[in-house]
C-alpha cells in the first residue's frame, strides 16, 4: 500500500465533491430562474443525486476492501476515532438522502426523467409518504451542509495546523 489513497478513490472522492455542488446549486439557484426551467434544474438535481448514490456505494466497497493510507506524522487514536467516525456518518448521509430522494419521488406517481430518460413512478400517489419523505430529505440535505463544511475544515486543519499529509493523500498525482 502507497502514502496515497488509490487513484480510484481520489477519483471518485472528487467527482463526488462536484457532483455534491451540482446538486446543492440546482436546488438552491432554481428560484432565480425563470418557471420554464424547472424542469431542467430537477432533472440536473435528481442526475446528480442518482450519480452520487451510485459512487458513494462503490466507494464504501472499495474502501471496505482497502485500508485507508497511513497519515504521517500519526494522529493520537482519539483523533483517528473521530475521523473514522466523521466518515461513516458522510458515507451513510450520502447514500441515505438520495435513496430517500428516490422513494420521494417515485411516491409523488408523477413523471419525472433523470440524465433524458423517463423514470419509473408509483402508479397511485401517496402524498402523505412523499410529504413525510420530503421533509426528512430537507433535513438531511441540511445537515449535510454542516457535515461536509466540518470535514473540509477538519481536512484544512490537518494541512495547515497539524501539518501531517491527511489533505495531500487525498490528491490526485502529479505527472512525472
Ligand atoms: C446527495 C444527494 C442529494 C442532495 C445533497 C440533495 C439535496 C436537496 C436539497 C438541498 C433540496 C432542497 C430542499 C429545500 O427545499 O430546502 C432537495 C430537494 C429535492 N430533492 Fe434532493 N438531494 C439529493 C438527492 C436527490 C435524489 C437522488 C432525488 C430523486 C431522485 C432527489 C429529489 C429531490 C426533489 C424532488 C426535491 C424537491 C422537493 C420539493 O421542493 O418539492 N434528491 N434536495
Ligand atoms: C472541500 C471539500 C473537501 C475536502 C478538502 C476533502 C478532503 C478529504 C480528505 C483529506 C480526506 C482523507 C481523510 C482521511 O483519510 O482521514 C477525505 C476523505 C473522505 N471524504 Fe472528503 N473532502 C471534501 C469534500 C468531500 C465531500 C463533498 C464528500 C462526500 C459527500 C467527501 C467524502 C469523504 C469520505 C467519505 C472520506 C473518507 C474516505 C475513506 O473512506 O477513508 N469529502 N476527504
Amino acid at each position: 500500500m502507497g502514502n496515497k489513497y488509490s487513484g480510484l478513490q481520489i477519483g471518485i472522492h472528487w467527482l463526488v465533491f462536484l457532483l455534491v455542488i451540482g446538486a446543492y446549486c440546482a436546488m438552491e439557484l432554481r428560484g432565480f430562474a425563470p418557471r420554464s426551467y424547472r424542469p431542467w434544474f430537477n432533472m440536473v438535481h435528481v442526475s446528480c443525486g442518482i450519480s452520487i448514490l451510485v459512487l458513494m456505494v462503490t466507494r464504501l466497497l472499495v474502501r471496505l476492501k482497502y485500508p485507508a493510507p497511513p497519515i504521517v506524522p500519526k494522529p493520537k487514536p482519539m483523533m483517528t476515532g473521530f475521523a473514522h467516525l466523521g466518515h461513516l456518518v458522510i458515507y451513510l448521509l450520502f447514500i441515505v438522502l438520495p435513496v430517500i430522494g428516490l422513494l420521494m419521488i417515485y411516491n409523488r406517481g408523477n413523471p419525472w426523467m433523470a440524465f433524458g430518460i423517463v423514470m419509473p413512478h408509483a402508479a397511485e400517489a401517496n402524498f402523505d409518504l412523499a410529504d413525510a419523505l420530503k421533509s426528512w430529505h430537507v433535513t438531511l440535505a441540511n445537515l449535510g451542509y454542516f457535515v461536509i463544511a466540518l470535514h473540509a475544515a477538519a481536512a484544512l486543519m490537518h494541512h495547515y495546523f497539524w501539518k501531517d499529509n491527511t489533505l495531500l493523500r487525498m490528491m490526485p498525482r502529479k505527472r512525472s
